[in-house]
């Protein structure tokens, strides 16, 4: 977007600071062109900061509620969800906001009641009425007292149902909003996850939520708190005073518009402490997973540097924060103190002029105080609005990117497992790398066909393509004889069992990981599947056999334990399709000879597809393909490979037994 700032005016660096922190300025469509120019380039003449927090346009918030959420319009759809939740919101709002204004009220009445009292009392000085006005008096007194606290009482209740509707919405909608993303997320590509950080992934869904939940609860309520406040309080004031009203109100906006500027500071310099914060975590998270190697390479101290280091910066950000946080109250009550003081000067000189009553003065007292929060609000709940914006609008960065891995015909049916590759060419999206030239092949039902190759050669491309976690970029490829961007997506992927070449196994117990893809696990099926991979007698071995936990509060396998429950985990589907992407290349021999043999067994009127580095995971394939450069170079059974003095076959097969011998 800032390429667009025209080359011939330089930024001044005030202008070149606001596009660092760009992330404070929004951008407003061009009346004329349409394009979104920086908001400042129409202000340059503002200080920085001035423009960078962008008070000036949200006197009373207007412009901050109805114009800076655009993004957030997408929220609208959760508000129609929970409209009972919303309009009950509003109606305890205002039920609390009546029961608020009515003692103010009655105030006044109690202080003139009270006032001509006395001059009554006076006047039957010495009488026997004397003592009749008292206890009358007294009586209306106590009468409006326990008034007010009944309505005090009952304003609890409509504050504790305002809570109950607006803010029980607000969690209701984070929650919706959280499942909606992760639902998202699980169905975009491959692609999407390599171009964006896990960390990235982690902060939308649970800060940008956030604060978006921020803005449905807190904000809307105490936006509502207000109009219906000043929509009730303001004609009330204006027909006891109009002057004292004015001067009442007067130091209000300056309450509001200061909370605004100074909360918007605490949040910038929160976030930067969440940022400092992360990024310690980070570090000691490293630190100690990478403990081995920190260790052994005797990095302690260099470690312990870089720690306090990061924890002074850390330090530092949050004395900075403290010092503006002590600002906040004092400011507060500053201007609370202020609005009071007018109150009672103004109002003392009406009530000399004989204008207005001295209960008057305490009925304006109150509502300046009711009107306090609200207003403080008003400039807290701006800039919660301006940051939920900005994440909504992350947020639906995300919800607007689309899978383009979307099935054709949704075709669904039992697969044999007739797999051809036909000139199949594959380059990666994101890096242009051309990982597949041309390849084609035909795996019939039952058969073996193995995939050798150098690294990087394009072997588990193949196994991608076939999972159709990418699409091809030229040729295509059927099974069964129908494409496979015509299955419906699950149908494919659940009768391939893929082994992936980075073997994953998530925290939780044995048993879990390996019923990773069945809806109903058996346990017969899932002790075979482990006796096939050969990890069953490791397993019993543990002391809770099956049931023993992986993962950090758990055991750690050995490699080769690893990827044998990671084979059972495919094994246990029952595939139709089975693909080996390297998965042998951790256990020995021995181990490699017995799971080929059990696969041989159970693959029988399966199709199975083996990749591998190593000679002896493939001779008993019943045909070879020799990958290079993403091209076959060479096909065929063991023997007729070897045959081919000089084919890369023979050449990788001799290195192999060299560095076996040696
Ligand atoms: N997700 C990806 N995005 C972009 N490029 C990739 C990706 N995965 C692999 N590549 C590139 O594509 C080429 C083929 O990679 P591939 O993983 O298929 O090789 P391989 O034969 O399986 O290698 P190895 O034997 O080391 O597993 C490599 O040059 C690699 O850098
Ligand atoms: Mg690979």
């Amino acid at each position: 977007m800032y390429g667009e700032w025209p080359e011939s005016v330089p930024l001044s660096p005030q202008a070149a600071r606001l596009v660092r922190i760009r992330q404070y300025v929004t951008y407003i469509p061009s009346r004329k062109s349409g394009a979104k120019v920086p908001d400042f380039f129409r202000f340059r003449w503002l200080p920085a900061g001035v423009l960078r927090l962008r008070w000036w346009p949200s006197l009373l918030c207007i412009r901050s509620i109805f114009c800076f959420v655009r993004a957030l319009a997408s929220t609208n759809k959760y508000l129609l969800r929970y409209k009972w939740h919303f309009l009950g919101g509003v109606l305890f709002v205002a039920l609390s906001t009546l029961l608020a204004i009515f003692p103010a009220q009655i105030v006044r009445y109690a202080f003139d009641l009270v006032n001509e009292g006395i001059d009554l009392y006076h006047l039957f000085a010495g009488t026997r009425a004397q003592s009749s006005v008292y206890t009358l008096f007294g009586r209306n007194v106590l009468f409006y007292g326990i008034l007010i606290v009944l309505m005090a009482l009952l304003r609890g209740v409509f504050l504790f149902f305002m809570r109950q509707t607006l803010i029980v919405m607000s969690r209701r909608v984070e929650n919706d909003q959280k499942n909606e993303i992760f639902q998202h997320y699980q169905s975009l590509p491959l692609s999407f996850y390599r171009r964006n950080s896990t960390g990235d992934l982690m902060a939308r869904i649970s800060e940008d939520v956030g604060r978006v939940r921020m803005y449905i609860g807190p904000a809307i309520m105490y936006f509502l708190q207000l109009v219906v406040l000043f929509v009730l309080i303001i004609p009330l004031m204006l027909m006891v005073n109009v002057k004292l009203t004015i001067y009442t109100l007067l130091p209000l906006p300056v309450l509001s518009i200061s909370i605004f500027y100074v909360n918007t500071l605490i949040q910038r310099k929160s976030d930067e402490i969440q940022r400092s914060l992360s990024e310690m975590t980070t570090f000691v998270q490293e630190a100690f997973s990478g403990i081995r190697v920190l260790k052994s390479f005797v990095r302690e101290q260099d470690s312990h540097r870089q720690f306090t280091a990061a924890s002074e910066n850390y330090k530092v950000k949050s004395l900075s924060l403290n010092f503006v946080n002590s600002l906040f109250f004092p400011l507060i009550l500053f201007l609370v103190g202020l609005s009071t003081i007018i109150t009672v000067w103004i109002g003392g000189q009406e009530v000399i002029r004989g204008t207005i009553t001295t209960g008057s003065i305490a009925e304006f007292l109150i509502y300046v105080n009711l009107l306090t929060w609200p207003v403080t609000a008003l400039g807290w709940t701006s800039s919660l609005v301006q940051r939920a914006e900005a994440s909504q609008a992350r947020i639906n960065e995300f919800l607007h990117q689309q899978t383009d891995i979307v099935s054709r015909s949704n075709v669904v049916r039992d697969i044999e497992g007739d797999i051809v590759f036909d000139h199949v060419s594959f380059t990666y999206p994101d890096t242009g790398i051309q990982a597949l030239r041309d390849v084609s092949f035909r795996i019939r039902p039952g058969q073996t066909l193995a995939i050798i190759g150098n690294t990087g050669s394009g072997k588990s491309t193949v196994a991608a393509l076939l999972c159709r976690l990418y699409d091809t970029t030229r040729g295509h490829i059927t099974v069964d004889g129908t494409d496979v961007r015509d299955y419906a997506l699950p149908t494919l992927r659940d009768q391939i069992g893929y082994v992936p070449q980075d073997v994953f196994l998530f925290s939780d117990s044995i048993r879990n990981n390996i019923n990773f893809g069945l809806d109903q696990p058996d346990e017969q099926r899932m002790q075979q599947a482990a006796k096939d991979a050969n990890v069953y007698d490791n397993i019993v071995q543990f002391p809770e056999g099956f049931d023993t936990k992986l993962g950090e509060r758990g055991i750690t396998l050995s490699g080769g334990q690893k990827q044998r429950v990671s084979i059972a985990r495919a094994l246990v589907k029952e595939p139709s399709i089975l693909i080996l992407d390297d998965s042998l290349s951790a256990v020995d021999t021995n181990t490699e000879n017995a799971i080929l043999n059990s696969l041989q067994r159970i693959m029988a009127h399966r199709t199975s597809l083996i990749i591998s580095h190593r000679v002896s995971s493939v001779k008993l394939a019943n045909e070879i393909l020799v990958l290079d450069d993403g091209q076959i170079v060479q096909h065929g059974t063991h023997d007729a490979l070897m045959a081919q003095e000089d084919g890369l076959y023979r050449a990788l097969y001799e290195r192999q037994l060299q560095s076996e011998e040696a």
